[in-house]
């Protein structure tokens, strides 16, 4: 049997590529890891030790608000030293490879790289170099890679599912948008399958849904309408329109008619779905305003929540 890259010979997780076969023990450690660092954000001194004297390097080849800093505020409450790589000044636009620059990072003690590429695979790459090169003491964690994966999305999302709906069983989740290009519909559906939620139903136009994306476990819906009855979770996605190759839509207005999530459309799900939203939003694109800062919205708790999944992430990787 092949054995799992992200996994020690010990069974212990010292990458987080992806949570394609990443086993329930392991997704359940990091969700009840990440409980007690909620807490932290609410005290005096907001940092606990575990990290100390370790070097995070945040390797982000394309734009994030959310996930650079979030690793970073979870990598400082760990009282890590953070070292954020700007890419646009560095040697990459000189014609380094991505391994040169890890080599020569790894070269100033680097203990932790967290990557975002536009390629699939990348951080997969640079975790398979330092394997191969007997550096098995340094740890990657995939912050999104092209339409791959972004497993510390999905394990917020997921924590703040069980945050508000206590268990995974009986639950009803629908995922609404641009399956196609997402990396953070791939990692959620993974997620949300390894906790055996018993309904995930992905829901968009045709054009936007992968070839045999029921083979994941999803049920596919293309009316928004229908889709949306009985939801308890109704996750909606930005349009990348950077990843689309062609026009896939006649328009915006024309997509947010079908498939922008508005009041009335909410209304068809159980009277207690939450919303959430990974970010960044278009507002009167995929998500009306009033469904967005409304009182089902968690899309801003996501954020909070998502630094205590990277604290608990960092911390099973990284720790001692
Ligand atoms: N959700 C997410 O990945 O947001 P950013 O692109 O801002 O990091």
């Amino acid at each position: 049997m092949t054995r799992n890259p992200q996994l020690n010979r010990n069974g212990e997780l010292t990458h987080l590529l992806t949570l394609e076969g990443l086993p329930y023990e392991i997704v359940t450690q990091i969700l009840d890891t990440a409980e007690p660092f909620v807490s932290i954000a609410e005290r005096e001194v907001k940092k606990v030790p575990l990290l100390r004297g370790k070097a995070m390097f945040n390797l982000f080849f394309e734009n994030s608000t959310r996930t650079r800093t979030t690793f970073e505020i979870a990598a400082k409450r760990l009282s890590a030293d953070v070292i954020n790589l700007n890419i646009g000044v560095s040697s990459t636009s000189k014609g380094e490879t991505l391994l040169d620059t890890v080599d020569n990072l790894c070269a100033m003690n680097a203990d932790l790289f967290v990557v975002r590429h536009s390629q699939s695979g990348a951080p997969h790459l640079i975790a398979s170099h330092l394997n191969a090169t007997g550096r098995t003491h340094v740890h990657v964690v995939n912050a999104g890679d092209g339409r791959h994966a972004h497993p510390t999305q999905g394990l917020l999302d997921l924590y703040t599912i069980r945050h508000y709906k206590k268990e995974f069983r009986d639950l009803t989740v629908a995922i609404v948008g641009d399956i196609l290009h997402s990396r953070v519909a791939r990692s959620l559906i993974h997620g949300l399958t390894t906790m055996q939620v018993p309904r995930v139903r992905v829901i968009g136009p045709r054009t936007l849904l992968p070839t045999a994306v029921e083979a994941l476990g999803v049920e596919v819906v293309n009316d928004m309408r229908e889709g949306l009855r009985g939801c308890d979770v109704v996750v909606m996605l930005r349009l990348q329109n950077e990843r689309m190759k062609g026009a896939l839509l006649p328009s915006a207005g024309e997509y947010f008619k079908h498939y922008g999530l508005t009041a009335e459309k909410l209304a068809l799900a159980k009277p207690d779905a939450i919303v959430m939203h990974p970010g960044p939003m278009n507002r009167g694109v995929e998500i009306d305003s009033t469904v967005a800062d409304g009182a089902r919205s968690v899309i801003l708790p996501q954020v909070t929540f998502g630094i205590a999944v990277r604290m608990a992430v960092l911390s099973i990787v990284a720790g001692n």
